[in-house]
């Protein structure tokens, strides 16, 4: 395993398999001593979060209190980082104290800098460019509906970002096809794309990048996206809602191109009227809260994998 989980590049498919399979041991309530076994016991989980949060940070520091370790959320602007003390230099020093931190950052150069002076791993809880957390629960519920990964079709419509990103390289990584579909310019990352494109060979499914929603969403058993103004974004609000609307909406109307049977995920926050309407994020086909009560089964599971590497949850 990979030190640092900045993006889903960072774990292999057996790795983010593995995450998934303790998970979702953890998530059985069968299993009673899985979800709150102080196997941490004694693990302090450093937080720092330049943006807001609702699911990752508390959905982390539940995981770590309920896995017998602590948390401590170290307020921007209560370091000297806010007061312009390196990135270098404060990773070196509170690796000295904790054995993990997880970051949420502006810059994804910030948390490349903080993991590579840091002697304990760094997790992204969000950058401009990933959320892996947020994708492995995403990951993990779509097994949960749809009881297998190979050979399954997902559609995201919207924003080509940090959630975009990620979603991409955890599909092919896992067979799952994946369709993309964007404004003009608003697509993933090119590198990504090619990435995606590489694993997905490997994996006997396939990329489709399209400015056409309609193309993407046809006979998925998936549709996901996201809001349209992430953080940070949102003086580009008037812009962005005249490029991506109507066309880039999850509605009935473009619904209807999906296969009968499909879920429909979104990683939350979400502007309901905008990038979904609330017939569907609300509507029978929607998963919404179990892929967020999924965030803290997967992230107890990478930290498990990250600070108790040796424990073996099947001789649990
Ligand atoms: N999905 C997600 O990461 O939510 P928060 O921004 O509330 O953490
Ligand atoms: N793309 C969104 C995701 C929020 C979880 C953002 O970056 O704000």
């Amino acid at each position: 395993m990979n030190k640092n989980v900045l993006s889903i590049c960072d774990l292999s498919r057996e790795q983010i398999i593995s995450v998934i399979d303790i998970a979702n041991y953890i998530k059985n309530p069968l299993n009673t001593r899985g979800s709150k076994t102080p196997i941490l016991r004694g693990k302090i989980l450093g937080m720092i979060f330049q943006k807001p949060s609702t699911r990752t940070r508390i959905s982390f520091e539940t995981a770590i209190l309920q896995l017998g370790g602590n948390a401590i959320n170290l307020t921007y602007n209560d370091l000297q980082l806010s007061r312009g003390e390196s990135i270098e230099d404060t990773a070196r020093t509170l690796s000295l104290y904790l054995d993990c931190l997880v970051a949420r950052v502006y810059a994804h150069g910030d948390l490349e800098k903080l993991s590579l002076h840091s002697n304990i791993p760094v997790i992204n809880g969000l950058s401009d460019l990933f959320h892996p957390c947020q994708i492995l629960s995403d990951l993990m519920t779509i097994y949960e509906y749809k009881k297998k990964l190979d050979g399954i079709t997902l559609a995201f419509v919207g924003d080509g970002n940090n959630i975009c990103n990620d979603l991409l390289l955890g599909c092919s990584k896992l067979g799952i096809n994946v369709k993309i579909s964007t404004p003009p310019g608003f697509e993933p990352l090119n590198w990504v794309i090619n990435t995606a494109i590489e694993e997905s060979k490997k994996n006997g499914s396939y990329v489709l990048i399209t400015n056409d929603p309609v193309e993407a969403v046809k006979e998925a058993d998936i549709v996901t996206t996201d809001t349209f103004i992430s953080i940070g974004k949102e003086d580009e609000k008037e812009k962005r809602d005249a490029i991506f609307l109507p066309l880039y909406q999850v509605n009935e109307n473009l619904i209807k191109n999906a296969k009968k049977d499909f879920i429909f995920m979104h990683c939350l926050p979400a502007k309901r009227g905008k990038e979904v309407t609330s017939e569907i994020i609300d509507g029978p086909h929607s998963v919404v809260w179990t892929e967020a009560e999924n965030r803290l089964h997967v992230q107890k599971a990478l930290l498990i994998k990250l600070l108790n590497p040796e424990f073996n949850y099947k001789e649990f």
